[in-house]
């Protein structure tokens, strides 16, 4: 049912020095405290920027954004999208992880990189589909 369900989108850049065991140890704890909380989503790495969807119940979701965003391993942390939805777009990933180039990322949402923060949000805010659809483009391996 719509309103029962809440789904966000956030982008966000890497701390400086985060290596691969920083990020899988994040992937570790997402998915263990994810599956208990009942909250599904995508994580995608590129080149330093971070793009995750949440979705879950929406005070779980409202709290789990809060911690995220306290998080010191990462930071510029800009909302995409927040919206109620009735379905998941990512049920039985407690966490998946995609890794992209910044110019595959780029082509499949139609700028040149993503590394030009203000380009990427002027491409992803206001079209709420768009980065959910690329991310499970991205994790069914369709592009
Ligand atoms: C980019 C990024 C994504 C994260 N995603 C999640 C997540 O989906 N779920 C989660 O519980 N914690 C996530 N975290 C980690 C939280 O900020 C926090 O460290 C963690 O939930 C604490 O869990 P613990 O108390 O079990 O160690 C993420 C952190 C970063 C930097």
């Amino acid at each position: 049912m719509a309103g029962d369900l809440r789904q966000l989108v956030y982008i966000s850049d890497a701390s400086y020095g985060l290596s691969k065991p920083d990020i899988e140890s994040i992937l570790a704890s997402s998915r263990r405290n994810n599956t208990e909380a009942n909250v599904s989503g995508m994580l995608l790495y590129s080149s330093g920027v971070f793009i995750q969807a949440l979705e879950g119940a929406p005070a779980t979701i409202e709290g789990l954004y809060k911690k995220i965003s306290d998080d010191r391993r990462h930071e510029n942390v800009d909302t995409v999208s927040d919206r109620l939805v009735s379905d998941r777009n990512f049920a039985g990933w407690a966490m998946g992880f995609v890794e992209r180039t910044p110019e595959d990322v780029g082509s499949r949402i139609g700028i040149a990189g993503l590394l030009d923060r203000k380009a990427t949000l002027a491409a992803l805010s206001g079209n709420e589909e768009l980065a959910t659809n690329m991310l499970r483009d991205f994790a069914e391996n369709l592009y």
